[in-house]
């Protein structure tokens, strides 16, 4: 499979796991969080050849061939994706925990509908939960994040 843009192989001790446990305690990408390991939090959202999945869902032997991106390859420190950049401006984090599985979440969903509403992205965040309950602001960050891939492109 690609991660990241890199290929990565699997040992075969590796093929039962779950994505989410592969990408963090075998490849150490750490950004792609653990919260409930049963497809009901979203804190382990990743792009599965561009879709936003549960990582936590999906057996690493599902994705052979297939490409991943983690929070660590949607931006850099010094090349912010727009919805990071958003993020910023937006302060949306309280604890952070569930937010690298919001922001994939929400870079998923601009692929897919570049100009929402509030209702639509009301609606297209619900899959991912904030114990902090940032929820107002996550709103305001993708609205902001479509804005700026607008300027952008
Ligand atoms: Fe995957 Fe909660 S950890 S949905």
């Amino acid at each position: 499979m690609k991660v990241n843009g890199e290929t990565v192989s699997v040992p075969a001790a590796w093929r039962e796991a779950s994505l989410l446990t592969f990408l963090r305690d075998h490849l150490g990408l750490t950004g792609t969080k653990f919260g409930c390991g049963g497809g009901f939090c979203g804190a382990c959202t990743v792009h599965l050849d561009g879709q936003a999945a549960f990582s936590c869902l999906v057996p690493v032997s599902a994705v052979d061939g297939h490409s991943i991106v983690t929070i660590e390859g949607l931006g850099s420190a010094d090349s912010l994706d727009p919805v990071q950049q958003a993020w910023k401006e937006c302060s949306v984090p309280q604890c952070g925990y569930c937010q690298p599985g919001q922001i994939m979440k929400a870079a998923a969903f601009l692929d897919e509908n570049p100009s929402p509403s509030e209702a639509e992205v009301r609606q297209a965040m619900s899959s991912n939960l904030c114990r902090c309950g940032t929820y107002a602001r996550i709103r305001k960050a993708v609205l902001r994040a479509a804005e700026l891939r607008g300027f952008r492109a």
